[in-house]
């Protein structure tokens, strides 16, 4: 892209929390750069975000548990010497017992959640220090503080997500860089997550489900202030704190029992 605005690069940005974040980003006024599958969605996105906010947005369809696309992705990044912000969030959940589900579905999560966010991470990483600006959030979940059966993928992509952010926050600041990083863990939010995983929301109540727009709000704060783990709304705030008080032996014996907050994902 050729203006002198901040550019953004946002994952996953056909619905959900990319959609939402990217229309943030472009009322603060980033050029926007749309990654996701489904080209019909980040084309009619752009447009959205070119009329409302006369901000440059550009779809950019890939696969990114394809090699090429990624690939096609990570190239497009280390181009782009005016970007400033890179969102990795596209992402999917799966239930069911790992050994009894398809090995293709598991390998595409960690593909999408672990391969992706590392390559595109590293791109963006480069084109950032070297300006000494810019910013790298990976979207990781309330999931990431606990493992219970159904899921396992899920749980360990997600963990890996918050250890490479920790360890990324930790060069950065030991290199005294001013680039932040940034791993946001949502509970239950309302997106298509739990339709793609045919998932009946009414299952959770509905005190337990965060709005998007709240995501976003509770991550860009977080980003102000520094902070590495984002954990939006007070509910998911305090489990997390008691899940890391916990000792292991008695989450892995509440492990059948099934809470609302970490059944299915979220
Ligand atoms: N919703 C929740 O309760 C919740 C809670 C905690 C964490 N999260 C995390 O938040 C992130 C965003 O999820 P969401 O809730 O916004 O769900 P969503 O509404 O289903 O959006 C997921 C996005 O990821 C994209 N995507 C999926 N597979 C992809 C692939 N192979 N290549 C490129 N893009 C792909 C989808 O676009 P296409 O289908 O067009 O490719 C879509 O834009 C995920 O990482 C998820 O794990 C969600």
């Amino acid at each position: 892209m050729t203006t002198t605005r901040p550019l953004a690069l946002v994952t996953g940005a056909s619905a959900g929390i990319g959609a939402a974040y990217a229309r943030r980003l472009a009322a603060q006024n980033y050029d926007l750069l749309l990654v996701a599958r489904r080209a019909d969605r980040l084309q009619a996105l752009a447009g959205e975000l070119a009329s409302r906010y006369r901000v440059q947005a550009e779809p950019l369809p890939a696969d990114l548990t394809k090699d090429a696309d990624l690939k096609a992705v990570e190239d497009r990044i280390a181009r782009e010497e005016h970007l400033e912000f890179l969102l990795n969030n596209a992402g999917f959940g799966a239930s069911g017992r790992f050994y009894e589900s398809q090995v293709e579905v598991q390998d595409a999560m960690h593909r999408l959640h672990v391969m992706a966010t590392l390559r595109l991470a590293h791109a963006a990483l480069r084109v950032m220090t070297a300006r000494g600006r810019g910013a790298v959030v990976n979207v990781s979940s309330v999931a990431a503080f606990v493992c219970r059966p159904g899921s396992i993928s899920y749980y360990a992509t997600k963990a890996w997500i918050n250890c490479f952010t920790e360890g990324l926050y930790l060069e950065l600041r030991q290199a005294r860089s001013p680039v932040r990083v940034q791993a946001l863990c949502p509970g239950f939010t309302v997106t298509e997550f739990h339709d793609v995983m045919g998932f009946d929301r009414k299952h959770v109540p509905a005190s337990w489900w965060t709005p998007v727009g709240q995501v976003v709000d509770a991550s860009l704060e977080g980003l102000k202030r520094g902070k590495l783990f984002v954990v939006p709304g007070w509910r998911y705030k305090l489990i997390v704190a008691l899940l890391r008080l916990l000792p292991r032996p008695l989450l892995h014996a509440t492990s059948s029992i099934g809470g609302p907050g970490f059944r299915e994902n979220g």
